[in-house]
């Protein structure tokens, strides 16, 4: 149906006629009711989408990524499916958690995740942590964390601005985890949070991030991020890309680093 609507113009109007008639016989005037509302549905959703896209880059708006939006729905949000509702699969989890982050994160680290939401990975990591800390915008993610993993000897959960790590010593982390979370946050907010980074970094750390790569141009709630930006403004900031990659291929099986071309990005401070 989605190509019928997009190719619609290399069809002349007296063919156009001529299918109409033949899908009516075929399919009935119910049916072609329905059909004519998605027609006009899907073209009339574009044009919204399109516009709201180039007004959000010629005013530079927010969109749907502001930090205050952020910290609303995400301290609205039901916590109670501990963020599995965004795992496609068991086997794609399991292999997120084999093939980049027990690769990328060392057993024995400080380690750093931002935005661990109901702790989808932060089991993990505090596995592999000689301490962890989980820094959210979103006050009720850290009680959930909290209640889930607090308690525990060197893990610690608080809540943050939404774009700096006040409160984390410089060089202090050996390896930082943010995944599902840059794919929310604007660009600006990014590159405070890079400062950051450089800030609390040891020598020969190593981040692991999960972000989006066209700026929000395929949906999803995503922000205006894209790839070559996101590059760019780890390495003006003096980090090493390790790799940057939107799927990976693990025993025959190709996996998405997530929907809407996501990309995970692994880079260093250099010792
Ligand atoms: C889609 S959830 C992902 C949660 C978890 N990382 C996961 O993969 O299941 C997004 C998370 O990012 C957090 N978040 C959004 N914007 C943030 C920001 N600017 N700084 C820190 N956390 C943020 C939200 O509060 C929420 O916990």
């Amino acid at each position: 149906m989605k190509d019928l609507v997009e190719n619609r113009r290399h069809i002349t109007l007296t063919d156009k006629v001529r299918l109409a008639l033949l899908i009516v016989k075929e399919n009935g005037l119910l049916w072609c009711l329905c059909f004519a509302v998605y027609y006009v549905c899907s073209s009339v959703s574009k044009r919204a989408f399109d516009r709201m896209d180039r007004l959000r880059r010629e005013k530079g708006i927010p969109g749907m990524n502001s930090r205050a939006l952020n910290k609303a729905i995400w301290e609205a949000w039901d916590w109670s499916a501990g963020g599995e509702e965004w795992s496609p699969s068991e086997e794609w989890k399991q292999a997120v958690m084999t093939d980049v982050l027990d690769k990328h994160i060392p057993q024995g680290a400080s380690v750093l995740e931002i935005g661990p939401g109901g702790g989808r990975w932060t089991g993990r990591l505090i596995g592999r942590a000689a301490t962890f800390l989980g820094v959210d915008i979103s006050e009720s993610c850290v009680e959930v964390c909290s209640k889930k993993f607090g308690g525990k000897p060197g893990v610690a959960f608080m809540a943050g601005s939404g774009c700096d790590l006040k409160g984390v010593p410089d060089a202090s982390v050996d390896a930082l985890w943010s995944f599902d979370v840059f794919v929310h946050i604007n660009e600006p907010e990014v590159a405070a949070y890079a400062d950051e980074f450089k800030r609390v970094f040891k020598p020969g750390a190593v981040g692991v991030i999960h972000h989006g790569s066209v700026g929000g141009k395929l949906g999803g709630w995503r922000s205006n991020i894209t790839h070559e930006s996101m590059l760019e403004l780890l390495k003006k900031r003096g980090f090493v890309i390790r790799e940057s990659f939107k799927e990976w291929t693990t025993g025959g099986t190709t996996h998405q680093a997530g929907l809407y071309e996501d990309v995970i990005t692994v880079f260093t401070l250099p010792a």
